[in-house]
């Protein structure tokens, strides 16, 4: 290295140019402080103009892992079925109910499957009692404890456990419905915490099925057409087009 460069230098000044090594140091010095500059530069204002910008594991930190089992529906419905057992015992394992005692199947009915969770997070709250009719069938004479966890019913069930179990009791023996939230749970949970009663099917019918949780409050015909009359103009229409489709 260091007599190839004595090399170069001693070829030059055998010539005799006795200027050549000045302007060569020159020269020299101009490109070294052009390079710094050109580095510093693409140091700050680069950018990522990193050599492991396209690199799986930037700057050493290991690339973000998604696995399979920390699916948060998995863990719900794990829980889910944990929480069933509780409920076997009148519906049964295979969620087919027992009719012989007046127990309602889960399985393929229209309650459980129904989108909105407005009613059934009533039904396991307070329990239900009452003429139903599940998957066409009567059922007349059967009542189901209420699971609220209260000072009065310490063994019942937490939110979590209720969004949990009904979401399993939609998504398994061949159910396929959204999952419950706990939210759901909380706000329903909320808007009856007064209700110690549990509820009788025809009560739970006139619940509605829109409007999240807030379902009980059903508005006055005036009240209605006040709210209507408030919408501005284009809005009103693309909400009677769609009330009518
Ligand atoms: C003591 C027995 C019993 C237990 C325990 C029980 N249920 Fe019920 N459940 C019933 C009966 C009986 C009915 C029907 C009530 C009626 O006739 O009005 C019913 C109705 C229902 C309904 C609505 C009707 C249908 O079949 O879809 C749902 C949903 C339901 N139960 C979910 C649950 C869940 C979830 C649990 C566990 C947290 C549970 N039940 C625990 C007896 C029980």
């Amino acid at each position: 290295m260091r007599a190839e460069a004595n090399t170069i230098f001693s070829v030059r000044s055998r010539r005799g140019q006795r200027g050549f090594g000045l302007v060569n140091s020159f020269l020299l010095s101009g490109a070294a402080v052009l390079l710094v500059w050109g580095g510093l530069y693409v140091g700050k204002y680069g950018g990522r103009f990193d050599g492991d910008e396209y690199s799986e594991i930037p700057h050493g930190r290991p690339a973000k892992v998604v696995a399979g089992s920390e699916d948060p529906n998995a863990k719900v419905l794990k829980l889910g079925a944990r929480v069933f057992q509780n409920c076997a015992a009148c519906h049964q394992a295979d969620g087919n109910g027992d009719p012989s005692k007046n127990v309602p199947p889960l399985a393929g009915s229209d309650w459980v499957l129904t989108e909105s969770p407005n009613r059934i997070i009533r039904i396991v709250l307070n329990g239900l009692g009452g003429p139903i009719t599940v998957k066409g069938t009567p059922f007349n004479g059967g009542a189901m404890n209420p699971w609220r966890k209260t000072a009065d019913n310490p063994s019942g069930l937490t939110v979590e456990e209720i969004a949990a179990v009904l979401s399993y009791a939609r998504n398994t023996w061949g159910n396929k419905a959204g999952i419950i939230s706990v939210d759901q749970v909380s706000a329903i949970a909320k808007e009856t915490e007064k209700r110690t009663d549990p509820w009788t099917p025809d009560e739970l019918l006139k619940v509605p099925l829109t409007g999240g949780a807030t379902a009980s409050a059903a508005l006055t015909p005036d009240q209605l057409k006040a709210a209507l009359k408030a919408m501005p103009a284009d809005a009103l229409d693309a909400l009677l087009k769609d009330v009518k489709k």
